[in-house]
């Protein structure tokens, strides 16, 4: 028997009877769709913490256990046997491919990495200084310019080459808004490397010299951009459906998501965490900051720290900080300064009965950008090196719903507080 919610109307005593919504694992919902035409009634949840916004069948998290599941794979499983294209795939397929389907999809996305020469022009307009996050929104926003006919949102197949685009170009955009930002010539994919070393050869090589690509630098990337790859419907993905819903261009939609992940609460907080750790500056400055963080009066939060799901541990910043250690040693850094003290700011706050009782645990943010400091990547590409690993995220969940023929325009409703109907008054009459 299908369960129901009964909700009871207080004003009347009347009951109604919802229907209950049950996934393959997870907290049931209660369907509200028909409660605003049969009782007059809206549901209130601004920041969505109750509200699911749609099915999928793509990542799921167990916030309570702390556990990630892309497809039903552990993201500990995959960071530890899986390559990042491998995931990609997996996300956007649904299953892990075959050797043949692996080749295909890696040439796909290798024969997609260029840009157009005349979008190339556009990172010219950007000052010197600007963030590479707000050159990756524009440039991506940019692609619907280059791709808007050529993109029928309702052929599979154009979907697909969306996808495919979407993941090869991005590394070439954050790379030439990094080299935008030091004055240097923008350096072009190559085909015959993987993707991160792509990444890496056309963030760091000059003209003037040969590049040798570190591999221990690439996995590590590698590894970073699979836990970061997907996590079902954080504020950026959210987005990303939202403006999807309106049949929008797909690239401009993914744009959307690229400005909500810069926000500090959510992508941003990898830059935050480093200019936090530099601010702090030395462990006995910890106690002074745990406290500062735990001031309501005071704006300072851990950045970091917390969660809107995971209410145990962010399994990501379990896997980044065993990471960190082997990454720092290869580079002979095992005594870094910022992650000694990251390491404090964790053991002072895990011990502390504020964070205990909020459940709040380092999240994703808090090692990584330890991690992308020790590979040379500076401060504000934190940010994008998170926006090239989440693109697929994106991409997946925008065409899981396009392929819902049950899609419909998102269109919250609201609770209006300003004035009732007034006449217009006179400007010298004010
Ligand atoms: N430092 C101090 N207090 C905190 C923190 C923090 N980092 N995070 C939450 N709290 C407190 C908050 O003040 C509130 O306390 P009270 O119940 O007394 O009012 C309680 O914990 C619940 O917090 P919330 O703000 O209601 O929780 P939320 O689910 O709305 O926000 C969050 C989640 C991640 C935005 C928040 O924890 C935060 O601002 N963290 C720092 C920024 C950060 O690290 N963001 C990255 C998130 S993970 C990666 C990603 O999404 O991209």
């Amino acid at each position: 028997m299908s369960k129901t919610f009964e909700l009871k109307n207080n004003q009347d005593d009347k009951a109604v009877e919802l229907p209950v919504i049950e996934g393959s694992r997870g907290t049931p919902a209660v369907d509200v769709r028909g409660l605003a035409g049969k009782q007059g009634v809206f549901t209130y949840d601004p920041a969505f913490t109750a509200t699911c916004s749609c099915d999928s069948d793509i990542t799921f998290i167990d916030g309570e256990q702390g556990q990630l599941l892309y497809r039903g794979y552990s993201v500990q499983d995959l960071a530890e046997h899986s390559s990042y294209l491998e995931v990609c795939y997996l996300l956007l397929n649904g299953e892990l491919p075959d050797k043949d389907q692996m080749e295909t999809f890696r040439d796909a996305i290798t024969h997609h990495t260029m840009l157009n020469q005349s979008l190339v022009k556009f990172f010219d307009g950007f000052h010197y200084d600007a963030h590479p996050m707000a050159i990756l929104t524009g440039i991506t926003g940019s692609l619907s310019a280059f791709y808007h006919d050529a993109t029928d949102i309702r052929n599979p197949e154009h979907r697909e080459i969306f996808t495919h685009r979407m993941i090869a170009k991005m590394p070439t955009i954050a790379a030439a808004a990094f080299k935008h930002s030091v004055g240097q010539p923008k350096i072009g994919p190559k085909n015959d490397l993987d993707y991160t070393s792509n990444l890496l050869r056309m963030m760091f090589a000059v003209p003037a010299e040969d590049y040798e690509v570190d591999p221990v630098a690439a996995k590590a990337l590698d590894v970073l951009f699979i836990l970061h790859a997907d996590h079902e419907q954080n504020a950026s993905t959210s987005t990303v459906r939202m403006a999807g819903s309106t049949g929008t261009n797909p690239y401009a939609a993914i744009s959307t998501g690229i400005a909500a992940l810069w926000g500090p609460a959510h992508g941003g907080a990898n830059e935050a965490v480093l200019n936090m750790l530099a601010e702090i500056g030395d462990a006995s400055q910890v106690p002074k900051y745990v406290e500062k963080a735990k001031d309501k009066e005071d704006g300072f939060r851990l950045m970091g720290f917390g969660h809107r799901v995971y209410k145990n541990f962010d399994p990501r910043a379990t896997v980044i900080r065993g990471y960190c250690h082997q990454v720092l040693e290869h580079y002979g850094m095992q005594n870094n300064k910022l992650f000694e003290l990251a390491m404090e700011l964790e053991r002072v706050a895990l011990e502390d009965d504020y964070f205990v009782e909020r459940k709040l645990y380092p999240n994703v943010d808090f090692y990584s950008g330890i991690i992308y400091q020790a590979l040379g990547i500076p401060i504000n590409m934190f940010t994008p090196m998170f926006a090239i690993a989440r693109t697929v995220g994106w991409a997946a969940h925008w065409s899981e719903m396009m392929a819902d023929p049950g899609m419909r325009i998102a269109r919250p409703r609201q609770i209006y507080t300003g004035y009732d109907l007034r006449g217009y008054v006179d400007i010298d009459k004010r």
